[in-house]
C-alpha cells in the first residue's frame, strides 16, 4: 500500500525537515516525504533533502517580478504532485489565499510559540521581553490568517532555567523536533480529524489543541 505522502516547504536550515526525515527511517513510520519545496536556493534543508534522496523544487521568490507570479508558479508546481499533506516547516513566505482554499485542511504549519500567543515573527524575543514562564511550539492547520488556523497540538516548557535567547531557541527546536513528526504521524494514521471546524485527535475534542508532553 502506498504510504501517506508529505511535501515539506522550507526556507532555511531545515532542522525540522530533518526530524521528519529521521522519523521516516523507523520501520513503522506511517508517512514518507515525496518532495521538499524551498523559496530559498541557499536553504540548507535542500542539502538535507539531497543527502536523503528526496526530490526538491526551488522557486526563488527573488527571481519573480511580483508576489502573484511567485504564487502562481508555486501553485503550478504543486498541481503536478500527488500528496496528502503539505507541511510548512520554517517556510518564510505567506501562502496565497487561493492556494490555502484549494488545499484546505491539507496544509499544516509549525509555529514557535504557544498559540494563540505570539503569532508572526520574533516569538522568542517576545517571551524574553514579557518574562513568560512558559514557551513552546504549536502545529496548526493553515487558514487565511497569520498563524490563526485550528490548533492540532502544542508542547511547552518552563523558561525558568533558560537565560538567553539562544538557549530558548535551542529548547524550542528540541521540542519542535518531537512535536512535528508526532503530529504528522497521527495525521498519516487518520487519527486527526478536522470536521465542523473543530479538530479531534483519536476521537477526542481539544478546545485549545492537544498538549504533547515529551
Ligand atoms: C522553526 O522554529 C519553526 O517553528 C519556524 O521556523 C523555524 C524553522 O527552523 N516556523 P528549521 O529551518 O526547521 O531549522
Amino acid at each position: 500500500m502506498k504510504k501517506f505522502q508529505i511535501i515539506v516547504f522550507i526556507s532555511g536550515n531545515g532542522s525540522n525537515l530533518q526530524s521528519l526525515i529521521d522519523k521516516t527511517k523507523e520501520s513503522k513510520c506511517p508517512y514518507e516525504i515525496n518532495c521538499v519545496v524551498s523559496n530559498n536556493p541557499e536553504a540548507y534543508g535542500l542539502e538535507r533533502a539531497s543527502i536523503n534522496n528526496i526530490s526538491s523544487v526551488v522557486l526563488d521568490h527573488n527571481s519573480f517580478k511580483s508576489r502573484s507570479e511567485f504564487d502562481s508558479a508555486l501553485e503550478k508546481e504543486i498541481e503536478k504532485m500527488s500528496f496528502d499533506l503539505i507541511v510548512l516547516a520554517g517556510f518564510m513566505r505567506i501562502i496565497n489565499k487561493n492556494f490555502i482554499k484549494k488545499y484546505e485542511k491539507k496544509i499544516i504549519n509549525l509555529h514557535p510559540s504557544i498559540l494563540p500567543k505570539y503569532p508572526g515573527l520574533d516569538t522568542h524575543s517576545k517571551v524574553i521581553e514579557n518574562k513568560d514562564k512558559f514557551h513552546g511550539a504549536t502545529v496548526h492547520f493553515v487558514d487565511e490568517g497569520l498563524d490563526t488556523g485550528k490548533i492540532i497540538g502544542f508542547s511547552k516548557f518552563k523558561t525558568k532555567e533558560i537565560n538567553s535567547y539562544d538557549s530558548l531557541l535551542a529548547k524550542t527546536h528540541e521540542i519542535e523536533h518531537k512535536l512535528l513528526p508526532k503530529i504528522c504521524s497521527l495525521i498519516a494514521l487518520g487519527k486527526v480529524i478536522f470536521k465542523n471546524e473543530e479538530v479531534f485527535i483519536n476521537g477526542k475534542f481539544y478546545k485549545k489543541g492537544k498538549e504533547f508532553i515529551f
